[in-house]
């Protein structure tokens, strides 16, 4: 299939230009002024429009298996949605529930998201240890194009990973050329502060926000970020919610070392209120690990985006139903986590980015597509409109109106965190593989269209960590 996209400004993170893409064989074959539409070729008139890279999602769990249920939301129907809104690749993650077998987990969500309408890859938890997963972990870099381990500090009993898990797992990884990736929550606090809230009464969906105090969130970041120095690993800690981890995330920053951090749509534009709604299903809507956030967080989030101490946007998508929520109605430990947004990330972005003026429109492209293109090494293949890369593309509509609803969005789940927000910009076509796969509102979608993405792992910077960590060996006293 061959697509002109004509008469638009490309907006990549380094740079905006009036030019024309031309998309072949899922290509991006040319970008330039005054191209020529080949014989049979789609024309995709983006006058007064921006031509962007199609955004990554980072952080997504399609139906994930979790706190007793599924995620409503699949591979198909979830990748379908990011489409709608301009989203043409995610990175979910394989979760090992404990003492599974990583391998067999990894060849589970494989075939669950071979069903993908666009592209996805992987991170893969590590949530327990011996020596089989040492062995798994070299086979998924060396042999399935997995350069990136995720760690759940919190989850006491089901999925957390302690500091021994750490410590093996961030070795390895160094070993590997990988990097890990953290939720930093304290999951040992967490559990006891749950606890001490239940047995005084406090059952509704206000003590998951008090049973996840933010300190517990500072401490599990600044943990991970000085055993990632010691062990000279590069770190990348998931879904940043409050002013303490962005403080550890500087500081470590600031002294010279590899650490990354991601921030959440949701946590820079929802506020702790929702959890005091008086109608439980509300409430329960919203109830997310780590909690939404007071205002004073929120604004130290734009800060750290806007000074690039964060570097990423994702959502976390991970739905549940009012059905599913109500497995929590006397007990809000049993709320399963999570909400949704892969249809809306970049639209809200937009709006109360760059309308605000907080964000360029470059840095836009930066924060929604190409540095996590970067950080997780599939740069210039998916973030970038250059001739070679992947024709994933948005075509967006600054002038574009639209209030955001679950009434009407394409997401699986009944409740839209952002419900009743107007924002203006919005995609008007979306490409996957070069083909126009969103349009005047509608989807036209292939199940099982989107590919699965090896990411390789980082070798030159690796062999660099290890010539300056020879430097650095001790030598042994004589004596
Ligand atoms: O509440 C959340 N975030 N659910 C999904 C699992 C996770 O912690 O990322
Ligand atoms: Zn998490
Ligand atoms: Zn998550």
């Amino acid at each position: 299939m061959t697509v002109l996209i004509k008469g638009g400004t490309v907006v990549n993170a380094d740079q905006t230009l009036r030019a024309d893409v031309l998309c072949q064989d899922g290509l991006i074959a040319a970008v330039g002024e005054g191209l020529d539409a080949p014989a049979g070729a789609t024309v995709v008139d983006a006058g007064g429009q921006y031509v962007m890279p199609g955004g990554i999602d980072p952080h997504t769990h399609m139906q994930l298996p979790f706190m007793g249920t599924v995620a409503s939301e699949d591979f198909e129907t979830g990748t379908a949605a990011g489409l709608a809104g301009g989203t043409t690749m995610i990175i979910d993650f394989v979760i090992p529930g404990p003492q599974q077998d990583i391998m067999e987990a990894y060849h589970q969500w494989r075939e669950w998201a071979e069903k993908s309408v666009s592209d996805y890859t992987f991170h893969v938890a590590i949530t327990w240890w011996d020596d089989s997963v040492h062995e798994a972990m070299g086979t998924l870099v060396n042999e399935h194009g997995v350069n990136s381990f995720k760690h759940f500090m919190a989850y006491k009993g089901a999925i957390m990973a302690d500091d021994e898990i750490l410590v093996n797992s961030f070795s390895r990884a160094i070993e590997l050329g990988a990097i890990v990736t953290v939720h930093a929550e304290n999951g040992e606090l967490v559990f006891r502060l749950q606890q001490e809230l239940f047995d005084k009464g406090i059952t509704g969906p206000e003590g998951h926000p008090l049973s996840r105090p933010p300190q517990c969130e500072g401490e599990a970041a600044n943990r991970a970020i000085r055993i990632a120095e010691v062990l000279n690993v590069p770190l990348y800690i998931v879904h940043n919610s409050c002013r303490q981890s962005l403080e550890a995330i500087t500081r470590a920053r600031n002294e010279g070392q590899r650490v990354f951090g991601e921030v959440l749509a949701g946590h820079l534009l929802v506020d702790d209120s929702v959890y005091r709604h008086e109608d439980f299903e509300v409430a329960a809507a919203h109830v997310m690990s780590p909690p939404f956030r007071s205002a004073e967080h929120q604004a130290a989030l734009w800060r750290g985006l806007q000074s690039g101490n964060l570097q990423t946007t994702a959502t976390d998508h991970c739905c549940f139903c009012a059905d599913q929520k109500a497995m929590g109605k006397d007990d809000f430990r049993k709320i399963p986590n999570g909400t949704g947004g892969v249809e809306n990330r970049m639209e809200v972005l937009w709006h109360h980015g760059v309308s605000t003026g907080r964000l360029t429109m470059n840095e836009f492209v930066a924060v929604t597509s190409t540095n996590a293109a970067q950080i997780f090494n599939v740069y210039p293949r998916k973030g970038s409109i250059s001739a070679g890369a992947d024709a994933d593309i948005v075509v967006w509509d600054p002038e574009a109106t639209k209030t955001i609803s679950a009434k009407t969005h394409f997401q699986k789940v009944d409740y839209n965190i952002f419900e009743g927000m107007t924002v203006k910009g919005c995609a008007s076509h979306t490409l996957s593989q070069g083909k126009v796969v969103f349009a005047d509102g509608k989807l036209d979608v292939e199940r099982g269209a989107g590919r699965y993405v090896n990411r390789p792992p980082f070798a030159s910077y690796y062999e660099a960590l290890k010539i300056q960590a020879q430097r650095n060996q001790p030598t042994p006293v004589k004596r």
